[in-house]
């Protein structure tokens, strides 16, 4: 046994061992039966008057306080995907009540439509463990929010009472929960797009094409915006501190490119820019903090210069993107005759590493955006266009598709998603506009 420093909040679990000194926060996002657990065992008393380094623990306790946040958003988006589920569950509950009619009453089916209606509810069937799959998720993922919330509690009464506390113990739990809760939104992981909410214009700044963006990496708690006004010859780049900020137009650096850029396809991945160099297919990897090039490579083949652009011009000849599987360039080539082809590319050497040939032709597409390693195509930049065609590089297979969007501005020069936010990017007519997407995912259970 040993005794607390403060009264109250903490208890002891007389599974682990007892601590000779410092705090230990035990947590884990999911055991066995789904369940989140958070066990925080104090420290000897004698470990009390330690040194008192709360800017350390407060910045732990931030920390904390962001993970809340993370974890908040993935609620939501754990709901709205629930919501899917849910409307799909009604589904079936309409054919089944149906099916008890017919049964009940016979004479009003004949054999054939009878059957039909059976083929369908055997149909649906399958849907059942997807359904349970979910509400384990959705379950899991608000005991993980209350253990952090337990967890920040905990911190918040240790500073008030005590002072003391060992710091590295509880920044390598915080790191540990930082973890699971990276797993937690891997497991959310990926899917088909269903959909693509209404826009949020986020500010209308700058010329009628560029492009904008934050960091693409997962995980990652960079907040930066960075946005390149134009398409043609521009050097300049600002990078806003927060989402905020760029909103007012205030706190941000410049970044003076050693090389000019072409069109609007660039990306940020790993607090670096990538991007096409003027008037060739050299894509160059920018770092900012150190300001300097790192790499610069050409895209073997691939058209530039105007050459082969999107519908709308402005020398969008490659386009740079990163999904949950890393870094995407969407280009075409004349051997590939115009149409798109998607490489994926080793981020530190910029090697292409596979290729695809989708057979879309790269002049007749608005735009593109890679999710989960599909790659998303727009049929227009103009009023009206909406998703029409979607090429799967896990199958090397297509499919034309009809999800629309709201262009609301009526011309889209850059449009890029987001994982780690699981927004869609847009700069439209000098507005810079965001898109929620809609997942569908169906997660393989046992017996499947
Ligand atoms: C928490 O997030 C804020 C901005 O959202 C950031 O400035 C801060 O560095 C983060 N703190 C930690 C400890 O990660
Ligand atoms: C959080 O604290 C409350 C009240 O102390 C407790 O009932 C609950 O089980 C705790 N939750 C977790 C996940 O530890
Ligand atoms: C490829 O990915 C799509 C979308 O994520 C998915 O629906 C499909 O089942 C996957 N195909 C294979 C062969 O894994
Ligand atoms: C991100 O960059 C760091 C160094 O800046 C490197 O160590 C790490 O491997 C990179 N991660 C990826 C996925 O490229
Ligand atoms: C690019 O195109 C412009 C005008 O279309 C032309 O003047 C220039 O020579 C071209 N440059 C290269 C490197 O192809
Ligand atoms: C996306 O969804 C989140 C959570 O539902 C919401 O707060 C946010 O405003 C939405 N953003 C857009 C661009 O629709």
């Amino acid at each position: 046994m040993f005794t607390t420093c403060i009264s109250g909040e903490i208890w002891q679990h007389a599974l682990y061992p007892s601590p000779e000194e410092g705090w230990q926060i035990y947590s884990s996002a999911q055991d066995a039966d789904g369940k989140c657990i958070c066990t925080v065992v104090a420290p000897a008393q004698n470990m009390c008057n330690r040194d008192p380094r709360s800017r350390q623990l407060r910045q732990l306790m931030e920390k904390v306080q962001n993970i809340t946040q993370s974890m908040e958003l993935l609620d939501l988006r754990t709901n709205r995907d629930l919501q899917y589920v849910r409307n799909t569950e009604s589904l079936m509950k309409a054919v089944d009540v149906k099916l008890k009619t017919a049964s009940d009453n016979p004479r009003s089916l004949n054999p054939k439509s009878l059957q039909e209606l059976k083929d369908k509810v055997t149909q649906l069937l399958p849907l059942l463990p997807v359904l349970e799959q979910y509400k384990t998720d959705a379950r899991q993922i608000s005991r993980v929010r209350e253990e952090v919330r337990n967890l920040s509690l905990v911190l918040m009464a240790i500073q008030e009472e005590m002072g003391a506390y060992d710091y590295e113990e509880l920044r390598h739990r915080v790191l540990l929960l930082e973890t699971r809760l990276h797993s937690c939104m891997q497991k959310l992981g990926c899917g088909k797009l269903t959909g693509v909410s209404n826009p949020i214009t986020i500010r209308a700044s700058g010329s009628r094409f560029g492009s904008w963006m934050t960091d693409t990496m997962i995980p990652s708690s960079d907040n930066r915006v960075w946005s390149m006004d134009g398409y043609f010859k521009g050097r300049r780049v600002l990078e806003y501190r927060t989402l905020n900020d760029f909103m007012k137009g205030q706190n941000f650096v410049q970044h003076q490119l050693p090389h000019p850029w072409a069109g609007t396809g660039h990306v940020v991945y790993n607090s670096s820019l990538y991007y096409n160099k003027y008037q060739s297919n050299i894509i160059i990897k920018y770092h900012f903090r150190s300001r300097s090039v790192l790499v610069q490579r050409s895209l073997s083949g691939a058209g530039y210069n105007n050459t082969f652009p999107y519908s709308w011009g402005g020398s969008s000849d490659i386009d740079l993107m990163a999904d949950e599987n890393g870094l995407w360039a969407v280009y075409t080539t004349i051997p590939n005759a115009g149409n798109i082809v998607i490489s994926r590319l080793e981020p530190q050497s910029l090697e292409v590493l596979q290729t695809w040939d989708t057979g879309f032709p790269k002049r007749s597409a608005g735009e593109s955006f890679m999710i989960c390693s599909t790659l998303y195509v727009t049929n227009s930049h103009l009023a009206g266009a909406k998703i029409y065609f979607a090429y799967y590089t896990n199958s090397s297979s297509y499919e034309y598709t009809d999800i629309p969007f709201h262009n609301q501005y009526s011309h889209i020069s850059m449009m890029d998603y987001n994982p780690r936010e699981r927004v869609l990017y847009t700069w439209n007519n000098g507005h810079q506009v965001l898109y929620n997407v809609t997942l569908f995912q169906v997660i393989k259970t046992a017996g499947d």
